[in-house]
């Protein structure tokens, strides 16, 4: 297939050169996009007058045939070519004759590459946030269901308070209402159009950007500074750093399923559809599907670092350095999306065994604090009271046994203040349930958070 620029050369480029420059084999992904893009500035240059009409419609028409003729698998996109762009340009050109050679009028492949990849990307953060949608749904039938689900809540790894299952749930639910945010504000800020940057530097064909733009759906209108607009990936490294971060939230809960479904655990099982077997141990059931996202998001955070490190010596404006977005880029979009998608499923079919959460926390002294608490509303000061109560967790120690389980005798063998209302006190439910302060586990706050929620993914939807 011809290339584009063909005029000024003598030689052919060296076969192995050609295949290393190419970029089809990767970019042809965008087809879709670069067409939408060619149509809107074909209808552009028809309206200026720059192109007559009739070979305007000629070239939408064209365009149209082509993508449905990719979409329906009439057309191959062939590796021929060098680039996307030279693709479609080419076969549009063998279809309708010389009206296609006026398409690039007006433009540069700089501003429709830099185009191409604005729209792409803007697909992506959509698709990437539907599926954060669907997350955070299944995590809201988890909450649902686990309002009065007491486990340990943990700092150091160590048993800390109780919580509840709702409440651990929800941290996971805000961390995705952040990733949701930081997409929205990217699609914010690379909402302008750079076609009719040209080159690097315009042109001086009359075009009217602002309708190019509009027919894109670039709600900010087209950009401001030419050799920004084709040098600029600034919103995919913004975009990098987004999914970044939701690898890294999907790693932490990741992280914690794999501690929580180990055999020491016992807090889950995860089921049989996202776990799998060893070929040698025929009694385990691993939880690869956590492990591999655990695992995946250094690719996603190697995908950042390289885009940082590709761009950041790179001279105004265009460099074909900056081909190098594309293939790191796409597979941390397509990456971050089957992760999200298989985490999803495991949450919707995990098993909390809540006995065993409920066991746990109160093996592990978690009502501790709260007894502390319970002697000083008696008046002792929290610094004795920290100590009696360390006394008695010793003795539970020693004996195998819950706070829950020393007789009244015990406990006024430390101090005469304990009666019987203390067993209410340090109950798991007593615990949580007057944790009331903004935020707290606490079950009236906790169905507060769940109303807040579901009205939360109502407005996103909207
Ligand atoms: N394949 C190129 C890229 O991805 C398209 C732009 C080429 N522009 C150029 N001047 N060679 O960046």
């Amino acid at each position: 297939m011809a290339n584009l620029w063909g005029g000024r050369f003598t030689e052919a480029t060296d076969a192995s050169a050609y295949k290393f420059n190419q970029s089809i084999s990767f970019d042809k992904r965008m087809y879709r996009d670069d067409i939408k893009g060619s149509i809107a500035h074909a209808k552009m240059l028809g309206k200026q007058g720059i192109i007559t009409s009739d070979e305007s419609e000629r070239i939408i028409k064209g365009l149209g045939d082509i993508r449905s003729d990719i979409d329906e698998g009439r057309l191959i996109i062939s590796d021929e070519a060098e680039d996307i762009h030279s693709f479609i340009e080419s076969v549009l050109t063998e279809r309708i004759g010389d009206a296609g050679k006026k398409l690039h009028t007006g433009r540069s492949r700089n501003d429709q590459v830099a185009l191409d990849m604005k729209l792409y990307t803007r697909s992506q953060i959509s698709e990437t946030d539907k599926l954060l949608d669907e997350l955070q749904r299944a995590l809201i039938a988890v909450m649902e269901e686990n309002i009065d689900t007491y486990m340990p809540g943990f700092t150091h790894l160590q048993k800390a308070q109780p919580v509840t299952l709702a409440h651990h749930t929800g941290a996971y639910f805000e961390m995705f209402i952040r990733d949701r945010q930081r997409l929205a504000d990217i699609f914010e800020r690379m909402n302008t159009c750079p076609l009719g940057a040209g080159a690097l530097a315009g042109t001086t064909y009359d075009l009217d950007r602002e309708m190019t733009a509009s027919l894109l759906g670039f709600d900010g209108g087209s950009t401001r500074n030419s050799m920004d607009s084709v040098s600029d990936r600034d919103y995919l490294i913004e975009f990098l750093s987004a999914l970044s971060m939701i690898m890294m939230h999907l790693s932490r809960f990741s992280e914690e399923i794999i501690i929580w479904n180990s055999n020491e655990y016992r807090f889950v099982d995860i089921d049989d559809r996202y776990s799998t077997g060893s070929s040698i141990m025929p009694q385990k059931k691993n939880p690869d599907i956590a492990e591999l996202v655990r695992g995946k998001t250094g690719r996603v955070y190697g995908a950042l670092m390289s885009l940082l490190t590709t761009m950041k010596g790179i001279p105004l404006a265009y460099n074909k350095d900056m081909q190098e977005d594309k293939e790191l880029s796409f597979d941390a979009m397509d990456t971050v999306k089957d992760c999200i998608r298989e985490f999803t499923g495991m949450i919707r079919t995990i098993r909390f065994n809540k006995d065993v959460m409920e066991e746990s926390a109160k093996r592990g002294f978690t009502n501790a604090t709260d007894a502390a608490d319970y002697l000083v509303k008696k008046g002792i000061p929290f610094r004795e009271a920290h100590s009696i109560v360390g006394r008695l967790v010793l003795k539970c120690v020693d004996k195998g046994i819950a706070m829950d389980d020393l007789s009244l005798d015990e406990y006024k063998a430390e101090s005469d203040v304990f009666e019987n209302d203390i067993y209410d006190a340090i109950s798991m439910k007593t615990c949580v349930d007057k944790r009331l302060t903004k935020g707290a586990p606490g079950r009236e706050r906790m169905l507060e958070a769940v109303r807040f929620y579901k009205v939360y993914l109502e407005d996103m939807k909207a």
